[in-house]
């Protein structure tokens, strides 16, 4: 009827989907998640944790779907600032792999609904081997949290749509100040460098928000391409994780099949799938590991295929080897990830509206799976 409608639109804020104000609403879901955690005086974050940080000697981080890729960028982040060995799992192959873990070990698990039973049973059997647990988590009082010795709260508030999105952006955040607090706790980050990210981490909000002006320039790629039946998705470093986030993002929505792989990795494989109508996102985002991504790059472009390049405000030159360039701004390399996830967001949802899907319901998949 036309009330429901009305309070169906009113509930989308005047957007057409969920995922698309979910997306618009993330310079304010991060300004949540750091908000009141960050401190330049101490040059630390301040998590409320009731947890020793420094008595681990390595980290399990185990999630299910995106909040496993925000687990993978988890994974560099902590071996760069805290040099902790951490393992990245699927929480489906962590419960039943014969995880070696003891009482220095620190498992975190992931989830925005916290109640994935595949996450759960990790989580249980994490702590069966002696394990203490961290939860990153957005929904409050959920099972998950119920049973970790302590949470995160990633307050990215409720999230509809089906395809993950602001909690992702949450998610990544979160990780950030854990491996800063992990990194201060255990000495091995200096508090000049952890201001540094503290700074950055502050800027966060407004860059999604130049993030987002993009737009046009995203669905003009996504006009362009909504006709491929496949796409390749690459990124290095913590942009591997990155592009496997955006691969999936338009796997659940457009139903395009969509790969992603660590650009450098690309010539085992991958290479030879390139032709001119496959296209091909590449994260080249300024970093230690640009010029290995522009040689990818160039790798692809000279067998024909079609790079659409997602980099750094200002990096005029890397539109001689992209047939298309979205630009986003830059930030620290190793917070790239929460700015450049944002076109790949758009990517998808401007791709599944020209397709007619069903975005905010795509077929098969459901929010939260509490069934194995
Ligand atoms: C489902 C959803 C995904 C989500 C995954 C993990 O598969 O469709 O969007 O990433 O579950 O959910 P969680 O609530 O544990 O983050």
């Amino acid at each position: 009827s036309e009330v429901d409608w009305d309070v169906e639109a009113a509930e989308k804020g005047g957007y057409p989907h969920y995922m698309l104000k979910e997306i618009y609403e993330q310079p304010w879901v991060l300004e949540n998640t750091l908000g009141g955690r960050l401190h330049e005086e101490s040059a630390n974050v301040e998590l409320g944790l009731d947890l020793d940080l420094t008595r681990f000697d390595r980290v399990h981080v185990i999630a299910c779907g995106t909040a496993f890729y925000a687990g993978w960028v988890g994974k560099y982040l902590i071996e760069e600032l805290a040099r902790l060995p951490v393992e990245v799992d699927v929480a489906s192959e962590y419960r039943y792999r014969n995880p070696v873990v003891d009482e220095r070990t620190l498992a975190v698990v992931i989830s925005q609904s916290g109640e994935t039973i595949d996450t759960l049973e990790a989580l249980r059997e994490a702590k069966r081997r002696g394990a203490a647990s961290l939860g990153v988590i957005n929904v409050k009082g959920s099972s998950i949290t119920r049973e970790t010795d302590a949470t995160l709260y990633i307050h990215a508030g409720p999230e509809i749509g089906v395809a993950s999105t602001k909690a992702y952006v949450a998610m990544l955040a979160a990780m950030e100040m854990l491996a800063l607090a992990l990194g201060r706790a255990r000495g091995t980050l200096d508090a000049e460098t952890a201001r540094g990210l503290l700074g950055e981490l502050r800027k966060l909000p407004r860059l999604v928000e130049e993030a987002l002006e993009r737009r046009p320039v995203v669905a003009h790629v996504a006009e362009k391409y909504h006709q491929a039946t496949d796409f390749l998705f690459l990124g290095r470093h913590v942009q591997s994780p990155t592009a496997y986030e955006g691969a999936l993002k338009l796997k659940e929505i457009s139903y395009i099949h969509a790969e992603a792989y660590p650009a450098g990795e690309m010539k085992h494989g991958p290479i030879a799938l390139i032709d001119p109508r496959l296209p091909v996102v590449v994260l080249a985002t300024r970093g230690p590991l640009y010029e290995k991504t522009l040689s990818n790059i160039q790798e692809v472009a000279a067998r024909g295929g079609r790079v659409v390049a997602v980099a750094t405000d200002g990096d005029e030159g890397i539109r001689r080897h992209a047939e298309d360039v979205i630009y986003v701004p830059e930030v620290h390399p190793l917070l790239a990830p929460i700015v450049s996830v944002v076109p790949l967001q758009l990517l998808a949802y401007e791709t599944a509206v020209l397709l007619g899907r069903d975005v905010d319901q795509p077929r098969n998949l459901a929010k939260s799976v509490t069934v194995e």
